[in-house]
């Protein structure tokens, strides 16, 4: 039979496949670290809840699935750097949502922009959304930069909308439209 599967992603210099029952060692390696969970909505993650999300996320398998959400972990030259995700807000209408982490180890260096770029494409291409969203704490400069980078608009700045780790925060709201022209990744400056 036809594998019309898309994955695993391959890029110029990552891979992204979907998620493996050994994944929970590099999960507590990455979700842990203070830089990882400042801007998330949880705490940092000890090692059971980090089985637990891996449960969660092993389920993650198709958009078009019981799950309507993929959960995928990038890999650098075979190791995990990182993950993404993307799931359905509005499966009948094609509309969803992609959320991103990236070990700081290998931040800076244009892997997550690289990674992010190919899923988006991958959802309008393959799946044929019509709209994907991001949202991000308003602080949370590096992940607003990514989204920029990779193409997506920045359309709301959200007051103090949500109750995270003690604290009124705001949030950003970035968007992708299928019908947006989609420019190559701009070469550094
Ligand atoms: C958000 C996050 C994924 C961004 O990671 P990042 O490494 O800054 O993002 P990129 O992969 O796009 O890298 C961009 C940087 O790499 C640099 N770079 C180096 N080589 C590059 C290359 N070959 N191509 C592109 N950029 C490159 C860019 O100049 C840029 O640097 P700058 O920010 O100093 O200008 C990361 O900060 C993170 O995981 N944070 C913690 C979790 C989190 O908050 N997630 C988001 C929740 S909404």
């Amino acid at each position: 039979m036809l594998d019309l599967s898309p994955l695993p992603l391959v890029t110029e210099r990552l891979q992204l496949r979907l998620h493996r029952p050994d994944d929970d060692v590099w999960l507590h390696d990455i979700y842990p670290q203070a830089e990882v969970a400042r801007f998330l909505l949880k705490e940092p993650w000890t090692r059971e809840e980090a089985g637990q999300h891996l449960d969660t996320r092993l389920a993650k398998t198709d958009l078009d699935g019981p799950t309507t959400a993929l959960a995928l972990v990038i890999e650098h030259e075979g190791s995990p750097i990182g993950d993404i995700s993307l799931w359905m807000t509005n499966a009948e209408r094609r509309v969803a949502e992609i959320g991103w982490v990236l070990d700081p180890r290998f931040g800076g260096k244009g892997f997550a922009r690289e990674a992010v770029r190919a899923v988006a494409d991958m959802g309008f291409d393959h799946y044929r959304l019509h709209r994907i969203a991001a949202q991000m704490d308003a602080r949370n400069t590096a992940s607003a930069k990514l989204a920029a980078t990779v193409g997506m608009q920045q359309e709301a700045h959200l007051r103090q909308d949500w109750w995270n780790k003690g604290e009124w925060t705001d949030t950003l709201i970035f968007g992708a439209l299928s019908s947006d022209p989609r420019s190559p990744l701009a070469p550094l400056a």
